[in-house]
């Protein structure tokens, strides 16, 4: 039996989200933007798809442009924040742990002419939002802090950063939400932002479809030309089963969240107590304010991406941090900016559970991660590929 213990990578589709996805894939295939009744139905359902997504996270419906994912969603939020307030100023604020998507589309921006200051973070991966004050200038434009790392789970201090930037007249808020939604309740009064980004497979709805929350009045330059879809914010013909299947999986989400996270809490506290049993173990990111079912390590004398082959001979998915840079030899500029040397960082293990996992599937885990962890330390157990699949042998 495999055990997928990698649900901040993606999660499996649920069979309510296909069920309400399908009919927009065959008999109810029309245009949103045909006048007829084909048109007619399908933008019916994409009206009530935005409606839906809103008002999970306390907004409007007109509030809401689907994009192609997480990824797309922050381009076109911080691009088009950028480019829209060029005019004011040219300073972007954001953390040294965010993700690429948000990460390198700043890096981007750079080459414009824009200044991108990066705020270190703590040992738990949290930003001091004093240093977002300090940071803030007559010429920032935009601050663009995560919800909560997908690397090592930390949740930031969101509404006490976002009071900070608010207090600054014109000054733009954007929250990468993508791991947060929907492990943590979102609204967007309480997290004060003006941009905000989620993902669909991240909660068990279909990869390849995003939201992007943009508060009413925030002026934004389109990314992609073409028709004016999406009230003008990005042409192109909009995935309407991709839109249904995000606001189906948001809504069960939702419903299942305060459940779903005492449950995954529980499990991911089972698992980890008896993962640090293992000499030379260490929890990365904060050890209470972090996603339920988030598990992040470092193993000392280890290298993590070893680790996860072990793991995964043994039938269980792990990853060594970000599912993005998996395949890399580069260390965890998460890790970096938490203050772990490289050597350390090359030990990173991730295990995130999902609203699937089992009680049963962690009394596996239990027998299996701390045995494998331990074997594969530095002059312990040499990992050996097992071509027949029969485990490791450790
Ligand atoms: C924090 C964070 N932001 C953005 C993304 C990108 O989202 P997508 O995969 O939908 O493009 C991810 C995906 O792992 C993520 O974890």
């Amino acid at each position: 039996m495999a055990i997928y213990l990698d649900h901040a990578a993606t999660t499996p589709l649920r069979r309510e989200v296909l069920d309400a996805m399908l009919p927009f894939l065959s008999e109810d295939f029309g245009n949103p933007s045909s006048g007829h009744a084909f048109g007619r139905k399908a933008r019916a359902a994409l009206d009530d798809a935005h409606e839906r997504v809103a008002r999970q996270i306390g907004a409007e419906a007109r509030e809401i442009v689907f994009t192609s994912g997480g990824t797309e969603a922050i381009n076109l939020g911080l691009k088009g924040a950028a480019w829209a307030g060029k005019a004011r100023g040219h300073r972007i604020v954001t953390s040294a742990v965010e993700h690429h998507a948000v990460g390198h589309t700043l890096r981007y921006l750079e080459k414009f002419g824009f200044e991108v200051v990066e705020l270190p973070v703590d040992r738990y991966g949290r930003v001091d939002p004093d240093d977002v004050d300090t940071a803030l200038t007559d010429k920032t434009i935009l601050v663009a802090i995560m919800l909560a790392n997908n690397e090592v789970g930390t949740i930031q201090a969101i509404a006490e950063i976002a009071r900070r930037v608010r207090a600054r007249r014109g000054v733009l808020f954007a929250v990468d939400a993508v791991q947060a939604a929907p492990h943590l309740e979102i609204d967007v009064e309480t997290i004060g932002a003006d941009i905000v980004a989620m993902s669909a497979h991240k909660f068990e709805g279909p990869k390849g479809v995003g939201a992007l929350y943009l508060r009413h009045g925030t002026h934004i330059v389109g990314q992609q030309q073409g028709g004016s879809q999406e009230r003008h914010r990005r042409g192109g013909t909009e995935n309407v089963a991709g839109a249904v299947g995000m606001a189906a999986a948001f809504d069960l989400a939702c419903a299942d969240r305060p459940e779903t996270a005492r449950r995954l809490r529980r499990l991911r506290e089972r698992l980890q107590k008896a993962i640090l049993t293992v000499e030379g173990t260490e929890l990365t990111g904060h050890p209470k304010d972090r996603l339920p079912g988030h598990l992040s390590l470092i193993v000392r004398d280890a290298d993590g991406a070893s680790i996860t082959v072990g793991l995964d001979l043994e039938g269980i998915a792990a990853s060594v941090g970000s599912a993005c840079t998996t395949g890399s030899t580069e260390v965890s500029h998460v890790l970096t900016a938490m203050g772990y040397p490289d050597e350390e960082a090359r030990g990173a293990l991730r295990l995130t559970l999902g609203r699937t996992t089992t009680d049963a599937e962690i009394d596996i885990a239990v027998g299996i991660v701390p045995r494998v962890v331990g074997a594969l330390r530095v002059g312990q157990v040499a990992v050996s590929a097992d071509p027949l699949g029969q485990g490791i042998g450790v």
